[in-house]
């Protein structure tokens, strides 16, 4: 292991064990010893942000059961278009497929969790208090989802995103958050518009329409408003590490995604195996759905008090 260690970023909270983007899997996360939480956000009708992956609340919450004439002509339900009183009623579940069948059937039980679908402010709210009590620092790692079709139906993420943040202390480039986002736009937006400071990570999906980005000028122009990668981890294994030296000779930190004990990459026996193998390439950080392991790869000697009043 490198003498620094990547972090690790709870992708969508402990999901690997408990809802994604619910109070209970960021929770769980944190005192598993993640060092960033990672929640995807989307807006509802009167303009909150919430933590959830899709634009729709069908994958992931009982929300035909409980609203069913609430549905678009498509036959999603969009936050969108509920308040989030409405979404305050529903329970969030383990994720279901556009097959009907769940994604990861090995997780959390399937049906009614008790858990609710949380805000962005609740998340920044528990960060807040446990990182008061424990001492330690775990930052957050907000990525805009969609943010093109927020928008589009005046419901703009940008705005809420950076008032919640400045309102909960994060403030420069050495506050512990990480804006990300697919969309370059996005980014620049927050950048170079809104005045936003806040690191920032460009997300790059595999795919050959998104290869110009991992392109000596594709890096170069990304080095001109974010603080980093945030690539599918295909793109450094199929590259055996060279967009990580790229993107460091540029100042660009790389954190691939998303590491999971339930679904190994190609050519990898373990979780352990696999992290180590990144970890080896130089990257920054990885998401992972299983912090509890990718901590115990990284940090082996760790003893670090998670939730401590010591
Ligand atoms: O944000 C990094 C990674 O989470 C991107 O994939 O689809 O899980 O948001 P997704
Ligand atoms: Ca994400």
């Amino acid at each position: 292991m490198p003498a620094t260690p990547p972090i690790i970023i709870a992708h969508r909270g402990a999901c690997g064990y408990l809802p994604e983007h619910t109070l209970a899997a960021y929770a769980v996360a944190y005192a598993m010893g993640a060092d960033f939480l990672e929640p995807d956000l989307i807006a509802t009708r009167d303009g909150e942000l919430i933590c959830c992956h899709d634009i729709h609340l069908d994958r992931t919450t009982d929300v035909a059961q409980c609203f069913p004439d609430r549905a678009r002509s498509d036959g999603r339900w969009y936050a969108a278009d509920f308040t989030l009183a409405e979404i305050r009623t529903l329970q969030a579940c383990e994720r279901f497929g556009d097959d009907g069948a769940r994604v990861f059937p090995g997780r959390f039980a399937a049906g009614a969790s008790g858990f609710a679908v949380p805000t962005f402010e609740e998340l920044l709210r528990l960060v807040a208090s446990l990182n008061r009590q424990s001492g330690r620092r775990v930052g957050v790692y907000p990525e805009t989802k969609d943010p093109a079709f927020h928008i589009d139906q005046g419901l703009a993420i940008e705005p809420p995103l950076l008032a919640l943040l400045a309102r909960y202390g994060y403030q420069g480039r050495a506050a512990p958050v990480f804006i990300q986002s697919f969309s370059v736009d996005n980014l620049q937006m927050m950048r170079f518009e809104m005045g936003c400071t806040l690191p920032m990570i460009q997300l790059i999906e595999a795919g050959e329409e998104h290869d110009h980005r991992v392109t000596d000028a594709g890096l170069d122009a990304i080095a001109r408003y974010a603080d980093g990668i945030g690539p599918d981890k295909q793109r450094i294994t199929e590259t055996q590490g060279a967009l990580v030296v790229g993107a460091h000779a540029r100042g660009l930190q790389v954190h691939p995604w998303t590491f999971r004990a339930d679904a190994l990459g190609p050519g990898f026996s373990s979780l352990a195996d696999e992290i180590r193998a990144f970890a080896d390439h130089g990257v920054d950080g990885v998401f992972t759905d299983f912090a509890d392991a990718a901590v115990a790869i990284v940090r082996p000697d760790s003893r670090q008090p998670l939730i401590s009043s010591g």
